[in-house]
């Protein structure tokens, strides 16, 4: 699907808001967050509008060929040397999932966060079942950075958390092989 699809990265607004949390409320979504509960419209109302107030976040929806379907967020913005951030990405609509359109949009994300922005360093954490997306990341550079320990409790299990890394240097260096 993505080879010829226009995938683009649109910066998040208030018309956003619903559409965020229905993608948010898929099951194949909230299974790879920290939190799988449903959330409420209260609950992401109060969140939505603090992160788009956030100077510290980035909002951004993913539109292919025009059709807003997911979200990517950066949190923690440090903007001053050692500059960084964090992110995390979901596609809400399951037909467009697996088909290469999550590639592009790292991709993007990639360019944004280290030759726009110019941070150092991107960070990311994936519960370790995770597989496929911890795979993607690696593909693009990361490099595991630590491992969280039962991050998450889900039906009574401990679940571990994943620290992948990419830095600027690295991804300029692979950039220019
Ligand atoms: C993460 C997400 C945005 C990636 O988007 P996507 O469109 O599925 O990504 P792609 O189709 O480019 O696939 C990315 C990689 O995942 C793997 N993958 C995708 N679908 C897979 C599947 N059904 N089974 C196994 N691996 C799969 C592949 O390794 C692929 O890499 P490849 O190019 O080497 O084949 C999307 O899967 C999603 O929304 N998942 C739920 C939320 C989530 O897990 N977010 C990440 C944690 S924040």
């Amino acid at each position: 699907m993505s080879d010829g699809a226009d995938i683009t990265l649109l910066p998040a607004d208030e018309a956003d808001i619903w559409d965020v949390l229905a993608w948010r409320n898929q099951p194949h979504v909230r299974d790879n967050m920290y939190t799988a509960d449903p959330i409420s419209r209260d609950t992401h109302e109060a969140w939505f509008s603090a992160a788009l107030a956030d100077p510290a976040r980035e909002l951004w929806i993913i539109a292919v060929n025009g059709t807003k379907c997911g979200l990517v967020t950066l949190t923690d913005i440090v903007r001053t040397p050692p500059s960084s951030c964090s992110w995390a990405f979901y596609i809400g609509d399951l037909g467009v999932v697996g088909k290469g359109v999550g590639s592009a949009v790292e991709t993007q994300v990639l360019d944004r966060v280290f030759a726009t922005l110019k941070l150092d360093v991107l960070r990311c954490e994936v519960l370790a079942f995770n597989a496929p997306v911890i795979g993607l990341h690696k593909k693009f550079g990361f490099e595991q950075s630590g491992r969280i320990e039962n991050r998450i409790t889900r039906d009574g299990d401990g679940i571990d958390a994943i620290c992948l890394e990419l830095t600027r240097e690295r991804w300029r260096a692979r950039q220019e092989a």
